[in-house]
């Protein structure tokens, strides 16, 4: 604490980040990074991006960005917003529509970033909590004052809210933004994205660091109509007009060129996420149904926290959180085949001794 610090970043308790160890041979499963690598024509966008005219500023509104995405989604470039990564987009969001409001609604259990973003911007939150199974009802969310948000998939349970339950909190405030984080949305779910053209309080976030395997690139979206866009471009062009640089913006155009590549991986996702709840159901874990590239698993016995320790004491990574009601489980991101099977040996060892 310094005498220099203003009254607000006093009060401020960052979020912290998952471990990025600096050791390459752990089985890392503990930030649902992709196992698998950026499309090869990602990277040769990249490399050829990599030239002189990086002596020159990108371009600060990476409008060709914006219409490849704009063509991907059958929307137009002005409802697209671009941003380094998507936590740099949420935090415009709560800047632009948010701030200093009473009473933003979100789950108990959901992305730790939104309560350090309140902090920031001075946002009252309304904690709502999940049912027991850890579902949203969309009931609980009607009557926002400052507006709603919450992760789909949510995070850390990778639990889904159908579309029409989504509809139904649109519905329910008209006056406000409803917020939905659609950070895992391509590992099952259907995107919110189809119901944008009916409702002008949805803001849609996506980003590029999960099923695009581009986490170390840092670029996120938003999707609404445009005078939400507008509203994040006003916020951004206060704060870094070129949040995207040269080669990012390259990497983020190919990634959504190269469709068959996207869903290919995706899907491999998707398989080897059925692998690994079978053999954690079949080592007593239970595990919640999951819609992303991790799942989020309670064994019946042996206490989370042990396990997790025993992993990394044997080279394998998860992420535990120490809170209220979820402090039982792990989050296990979706591996390859083979740091999966590194997992359930590693388990095994544990659990069957
Ligand atoms: C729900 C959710 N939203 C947003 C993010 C931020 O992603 P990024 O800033 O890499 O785009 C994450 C990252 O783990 C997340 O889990």
């Amino acid at each position: 604490m310094s005498k220099f610090w203003s009254e607000n970043t006093k009060r401020l308790q960052p979020y912290v980040p998952g471990e990025q160890p600096k050791f390459s041979n752990l089985v890392k499963l503990n930030t649902n990074e992709n196992p698998f690598a950026p499309s090869p024509l990602v990277l040769q966008a990249m490399h050829d991006a990599v030239n002189g005219d990086l002596r020159l500023y990108p371009d600060p509104n990476a409008d060709n960005l914006k219409q490849t995405v704009a063509d991907y989604y059958g929307l137009q470039k002005s409802q697209v917003f671009v941003g380094n990564g998507s936590d740099e987009v949420l935090a415009h969001a709560f800047a632009a529509f948010f701030q200093g409001k009473q009473q933003l609604l979100m789950p108990d259990i959901s992305y730790s970033f939104y309560p350090v973003y309140c902090q920031l911007y001075d946002v009252k939150p309304r904690v709502i909590q999940l049912d027991a199974q850890f579902a949203i009802n969309s009931a609980d969310y009607a009557g926002a004052v400052a507006g709603v948000i919450f992760p789909n998939p949510n995070a850390p349970t990778g639990c889904i809210l159908p579309l029409a339950m989504i509809e139904k909190i649109l519905q329910a405030n008209p006056e406000c933004v409803v917020l939905v984080d659609e950070a895992y949305i391509d590992f099952g779910g259907v995107s919110a994205v189809k119901l944008i053209a009916d409702y002008p309080n949805l803001l849609v976030v996506q980003t590029l660091s999960k099923s695009r395997s581009l986490a170390g690139m840092r670029v996120g979206l938003a999707l609404g109509q445009a005078e939400l866009i507008e509203g994040l471009e006003r916020v951004k062009n206060s704060f870094n007009s070129y949040p995207l640089d040269r080669v990012a913006q390259a990497a983020a155009i190919a990634a959504f060129k190269d469709d068959g590549y996207f869903r290919s991986t995706c899907k491999k996702v998707i398989d080897n996420r059925i692998w690994l709840t079978e053999q954690l159901r079949q080592l007593g874990f239970e595990v919640l149904p999951s819609y992303a590239n991790f799942v989020f698993a309670c064994h019946v016995e042996k206490a989370a926290e042990e396990i997790a320790v025993f992993l990394r004491q044997h080279g394998v990574v998860v992420r535990h959180f120490q809170q209220a009601r979820i402090d039982n489980f792990l989050r296990i991101s979706i591996g390859t085949v083979e740091q999966q099977q590194r997992l359930i040996a590693v388990l095994k060892e544990l659990l069957m001794k």
